[in-house]
C-alpha cells in the first residue's frame, strides 16, 4: 500500500471527517506563516530601508496604512498581530489533536464491532479452521493498532504541513535553497527508505510473532485447570518462553532501527543548513540577522520532518496491523454466508427435516464425516441419534442448525431446502444444548436470559424445568451469582443445567440436545428427560446421547457409524432387531 492508498483508507473509514482535520491543520500552518511573515518584518523594523523583499514589504504597507501615531505603538502592533497568529494556530493545532483523537477512538470501536459481526456472518467453517488466539489478537490488538497507525499517519499530515509552511519564506525568499536542500537530501531519502523497508519487515514480523503468542496465551487459559493439576504448565511456559525469545528480537530490532531514525540523522540535517547559512552569507552577501532567521525557519522545518519520520515510524510500525485487518476482512467477505447462502425464505416448521443423500466432508479433511445420507424428521416428534465416539452425530446436527452445509445431496425443512431459506431466522427457532456446555463469565440470571430483561420473569419456572432451581438457590447470590469463565464455579452437571434452562427459555419450536445431560447423575437426569418429555408432540426434539436410557420415549431412533445411518425405527422395534442397537442397549444393562 502506498501513501495515496492509505490516505483513501482512512478517508473511508473516517467517512471523510479526515477531510475537516486536513482544513484545520491547513488553517493552523496559515496562522504560522502570517505570524513568522511578521516576524521577518520585525527585524527590519529599526533598518533605515523597511520592507527588503516584497513580504515585508506588504506588511510595512499595511501597516503605513494603518497611521498609528508612533513606532512604538507600530512595534506593539507588529508583535500583537504576531501573537494572535501565533495563538490561533496553537489553538486550532490543539483542537485538531482532539478532533484526530476522536476519530482514532471511533475508528477503533466501529472496526472492532464490524468485525466481530463480520466473524458471525462467516461460514462457521471459516471459524473453525482459524486460530482462537490469533483471532483475539487480530479483534482486539490488531484493530488498535489500525487505529494508533490512523493516529501517526493524521501525525504525519500535520507535521508535514507544518513543515511546508515553515519552508515557504527560505523558498520564496531565496530560490536557490530548493536545489541545494534537495541536492544535499537526495542521500538521506535514501537512506530513509532503506530504514523504512527496515521497520515495516519487523512490523509484520512483530504482528505475526502477537499472533503466535497470543495463541499459546489462550491454550494456557483455556486449558489452565489441567495444565495446573498435571504440572504440565511447564511444558507450555518453555514453548511460551520461546515464542517470547522470537518476539523480544523482533522488538529489539524495532526500537534499534526507530532510534538510528529519529536522531541519526541530526547531525548530518544540521551540517546541511549550517553550509546553507556560509554559502549565503560568504557566497551571496546576505545580511547575518536575515540568514539567521531563515536558518530558523529551516530549523523549525527540519523539526517537523523529523517529526514525520518519527510518526512514519510509528505509522510502519501499526501499518502491518492493516495489512493483517485488509487480509481478515476480505478472507471473511469470501466466507460471508450472505453471498453463499443468499436464500432469504421464511423457515416453516409444520413440515418435516429432511436430508436426501447428504454428504459432508471438513474442507480440512479428504474424508466425508457424514456419507449420502437420508433421515426424515417429522415435526413435533422426538428423534434420537445414537452411535459411537465420532461416528458424525454432532456434525450432523451442526448441520440441521445450518451451521453447516452439506457438499452433496439437499436438507430440506417442510419442503423448503436450506439455500433458499434466511437461515440466521432458522438458528433463532432452535434452542440448541451444545455437547460443550456454554457458561459466560456473568450472573446465572445472565447466563439464562443472555441478558435479555424480557425472559426475567419466566426464569424462575425454566430453572424448575431443568432441576436448576435446587442449586442455584443454595448459591451465595442465588441468580446473581458470578459463574466465572465457562462456570469454573459450579460442577459440570450444574452448567449443563444452566445451558437446558437457557434453551427452554428460548421456547423455540426446535429443541437440540446434544449430550446434554451426560454429566448428571441418573435421578436429576431422569428429572430433566421428565420436563423434556412435557413438550413431547409439541415441538420437535432431537437427542444425542450415550446413555440410552435417555432416548427410551423418542418417536424414532437413527444409530450412526462412521458417517451413515445403519439402524432406524423406534426404540422397542430397533431393539427387537436384535442388531447393533441392541448389542449397545444390552450392553447398558437396560432391556
Ligand atoms: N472441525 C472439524 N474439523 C475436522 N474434522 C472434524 C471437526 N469436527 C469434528 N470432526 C470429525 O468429524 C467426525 C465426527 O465428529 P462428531 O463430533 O460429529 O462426532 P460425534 O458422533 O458427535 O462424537 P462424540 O460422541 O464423541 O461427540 C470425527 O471423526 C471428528 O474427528
Ligand atoms: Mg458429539
Amino acid at each position: 500500500m502506498n501513501l495515496i492508498k492509505y490516505f483513501s483508507f482512512f478517508l473511508s473509514l473516517t467517512k471523510n471527517k479526515f477531510l475537516v482535520f486536513i482544513g484545520f491543520i491547513f488553517t493552523a500552518a496559515f496562522m504560522e506563516l502570517i505570524a513568522g511573515g511578521v516576524f521577518l518584518a520585525v527585524l527590519e523594523f529599526e533598518s533605515a530601508k523597511r520592507g527588503n523583499n516584497f513580504l515585508t514589504r506588504t506588511v510595512y504597507s499595511i501597516l503605513s496604512s494603518m497611521h498609528l501615531p508612533s513606532k512604538e505603538y507600530e512595534l506593539c502592533a507588529l508583535l500583537a498581530t504576531c501573537c494572535i497568529a501565533f495563538a490561533i494556530g496553537a489553538s486550532v493545532m490543539i483542537y485538531s489533536n482532539w478532533f484526530s483523537a476522536k476519530l482514532e477512538a471511533r475508528i477503533f470501536m466501529e472496526l472492532q464491532e464490524d468485525m466481530v459481526i463480520r466473524l458471525f456472518g462467516a461460514k462457521f467453517e471459516y471459524f473453525i479452521s482459524k486460530n482462537i488466539g490469533n483471532l483475539n489478537n487480530i479483534i482486539v490488538h490488531q484493530i488498535f493498532k489500525v487505529s494508533s497507525s490512523f493516529k501517526s499517519f493524521a501525525n504525519i499530515l500535520s507535521n508535514a504541513t507544518l513543515a511546508s509552511a515553515y519552508l515557504v519564506y527560505p523558498l520564496v525568499l531565496e530560490p536557490i535553497l530548493p536545489v541545494l536542500m534537495f541536492v544535499m537530501t537526495l542521500p538521506l531519502l535514501f537512506a530513509f527508505r532503506h530504514i523504512n523497508s527496515k521497520t515495516k519487515y519487523y512490523s509484520i514480523r512483530n504482528t505475526e510473532e502477537l499472533g503466535k503468542l497470543y495463541g499459546i496465551i489462550y491454550q494456557i487459559l483455556a486449558h489452565f485447570k489441567y495444565l495446573k493439576a498435571t504440572a504440565n504448565y511447564r511444558k507450555i511456559v518453555s514453548k511460551l518462553r520461546e515464542q517470547n525469545l522470537g518476539l523480544t528480537y523482533v522488538m529489539r530490532m524495532q526500537s534499534l532501527w526507530g532510534a538510528i531514525s529519529s536522531d541519526g540523522f541530526r547531525p548530518v540535517v544540521i551540517t546541511e543548513i549550517f553550509i546553507i547559512v556560509i554559502y549565503m552569507v560568504v557566497f551571496k552577501h546576505h545580511r547575518i540577522d536575515y540568514v539567521i532567521v531563515l536558518m530558523a525557519f529551516l530549523y523549525m522545518a527540519y523539526q517537523k520532518v523529523i517529526s514525520i519520520q518519527g510518526a512514519y515510524q510509528s505509522f510502519l510500525v501499526s501499518s502491518g496491523a492493516i495489512l493483517v485487518y485488509e487480509k481478515m476482512k476480505s478472507e471473511l467477505f469470501e466466507s460471508d454466508e450472505t453471498k453463499l447462502l443468499p436464500g432469504s425464505d421464511m423457515p416453516v416448521f409444520t413440515g418435516p427435516i429432511t436430508f436426501e443423500n447428504v454428504t459432508f466432508r471438513f474442507e480440512s479433511k479428504d474424508e466425508p464425516v457424514l456419507k449420502n445420507m437420508s433421515l426424515e424428521i417429522k415435526p413435533n416428534t422426538t428423534v434420537a441419534f445414537v452411535g459411537g465416539s465420532g461416528a458424525g452425530k454432532s456434525t450432523l446436527v451442526n448441520l440441521i442448525c445450518g451451521l453447516l452445509f452439506p457438499q452433496t445431496g439437499s436438507m430440506k425443512i417442510s419442503g423448503k431446502d436450506y439455500k433458499t431459506l434466511d437461515v440466521s431466522r432458522l438458528r433463532e427457532s432452535i434452542g440448541y444444548v451444545t455437547q460443550e456446555p456454554v457458561i459466560f463469565n456473568d450472573t446465572v440470571l445472565n447466563n439464562i436470559t443472555l441478558w435479555d430483561k424480557s425472559f426475567s420473569d419466566s426464569i424462575v419456572s425454566v430453572s424448575k424445568r431443568a432441576s436448576a432451581d435446587e442449586f442455584i438457590e443454595q448459591l451465595p447470590q442465588k441468580y446473581d451469582t458470578l459463574l466465572g469463565d465457562n462456570g469454573i464455579n459450579i460442577s459440570g452437571g450444574q452448567r449443563q443445567r444452566i445451558t437446558i434452562a437457557r434453551e427452554l427459555s428460548r421456547n423455540t419450536p426446535i429443541l437440540i440436545f446434544d449430550e446434554a445431560t451426560s454429566s448428571l447423575d441418573t435421578e436429576t437426569e431422569r428429572k430433566i428427560q421428565e420436563s423434556i418429555d412435557q413438550s413431547h408432540g409439541e415441538k420437535t426434539i432431537i437427542i444425542i446421547a450415550h446413555r440410552l436410557s435417555t432416548i427410551k420415549n423418542s418417536d424414532m431412533v437413527y444409530l450412526l457409524e462412521n458417517g451413515e445411518i445403519i439402524e432406524k425405527g423406534p426404540y422397542t422395534e430397533l431393539y427387537e432387531k436384535n442388531g447393533r442397537f441392541r448389542q449397545m442397549v444390552d450392553s447398558q444393562s437396560l432391556s
